[in-house]
């Protein structure tokens, strides 16, 4: 169907599910074991209401902000995603390009079909952030992270996934011995568990990482560092203890540990149990977002600004202009909600703004 007639991310994401690849869908969509998690994602926006002020002048509303100190034109950003040539041969590059021209943020998967220089240049002088899997060779980190284009703001170090998880869907459709990921030099190779490409492509990443590896991570790189993958209040604050410039709450889209909890309720929960730790390190979230009120929500719970995975991966299904036509309709549904809501700029979001009756806390 033509773009224009798609107009909401679940449009696009039943158009993708009946026309890319088989590989492709089974690789995107999937998620751990019995994908529990990964609804609950989603699941969890609709419980929480909110509590919408009237009569405020709400005539214009601006969505802008400020990432790490980088300007963002809306308060999200493109996650990191493996493979995007998956779907569009330019793959990462036409996301690049879609971002640029709506000034969105995007995050560079170590795991990228393309090198992060590559990517970059397709957009000289647009910001980015770069994902980073440590690898067993800590010199091929090291490596890595030098080679790094000027453009590149800050590096989201991945902590939740030691291990891949067990994605069924993916297991079940063959990789195709073609694939690899320039930056790590992994190679699809089906073995006898089956083909999930989390798993056979993330072999080289480092299940050894721990807290003391993050003083490493500080003297080979300048940037900023951020945690991705943090579930629990716990480590939240052990982050902020140790100088960590960022957290993304994340459980990777419910695709590595089946059960761990919905991003949403942990925000909810380091929200309540620990309101100074916002004021330590800037808080991301992601997992499930997929409207404008859901990026709403998250930022009056305290997020700076959510990350978007799936939905971006089948916007580019149309390419470059798929992906700018989604940053669009995310865009309008936040601004939207923002005069429904009664506020005109981000700076006025708070918990005032929600009624959590309804979600448990504890
Ligand atoms: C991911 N994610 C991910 N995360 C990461 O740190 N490095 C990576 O290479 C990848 N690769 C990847 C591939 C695909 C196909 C998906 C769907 C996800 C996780 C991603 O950054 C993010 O945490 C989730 O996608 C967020 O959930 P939603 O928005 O997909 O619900």
């Amino acid at each position: 169907p033509p773009l224009h007639t798609l107009i909401s991310s679940h449009d696009l994401e039943e158009v993708a599910s009946r026309t890319i690849s088989k590989k492709a869908w089974a690789f995107y969509s999937s998620a751990a074991t019995d994908c529990i998690t990964h609804r609950a994602n989603c699941e969890t926006f609709d419980r929480i209401w909110w509590r919408p002020r009237v009569l405020r002048n709400v005539q214009s509303a601006c969505t802008k902000t400020r990432i790490l100190g980088v300007e963002s034109s809306v308060p999200f950003f493109c996650a990191p995603a493996a493979m995007a040539r998956l779907v569009d041969g330019e793959g990462e590059k036409g996301i690049a390009r879609a971002c640029a021209k709506a000034g969105v943020l995007q995050c560079i998967s170590t795991n990228a079909s393309f090198p992060a220089s590559e990517i970059c240049a397709s957009v000289p002088s647009h910001p980015f952030f770069f994902q980073l899997y440590v690898n067993k060779d800590r010199t091929q980190t090291d490596r890595l992270l030098k080679s790094l284009p000027s453009t590149i703001r800050a590096i989201f170090v991945t902590v939740d996934a030691p291990i891949a998880g067990k994605r069924e869907a993916d297991e079940r459709v063959r990789a195709d011995e073609s694939l690899s990921t320039p930056m790590s030099g992994a190679k699809a190779k089906n073995d006898k568990k089956g083909g999930a490409l989390g798993r056979i492509m993330g072999g080289y990443i480092d299940p050894g990482l721990c807290w003391e590896d993050m003083k490493w991570l500080r003297s080979i790189t300048s940037l900023p560092i951020v945690v991705k993958g943090i579930m629990s209040v716990e480590d939240a604050v052990m982050c902020a203890e140790a100088g960590i410039d960022g957290i993304v709450i994340s459980n990777h889209g419910g695709r590595n540990l089946d059960g761990a909890p919905p991003s949403l309720r942990t925000l909810l929960q380091l929200r309540l149990a620990r309101p100074e730790i916002f004021r330590k390190m800037e808080v991301y979230l992601d997992g499930g977002i997929r409207r404008g009120t859901d990026v709403l929500k998250a930022v009056c719970l305290g997020a700076t600004a959510v990350g978007i995975g799936r939905p971006i991966l089948y916007a580019l299904n149309y390419g470059e202009e798929g992906v700018s036509h989604f940053i669009e309709i995310i865009r309008d549904e936040l601004e939207v909600a923002m005069k429904l809501v009664g506020i005109t700029n981000l700076g006025q979001t708070s918990l005032e703004c929600l009624d959590l009756g309804e979600v448990e806390t504890g």
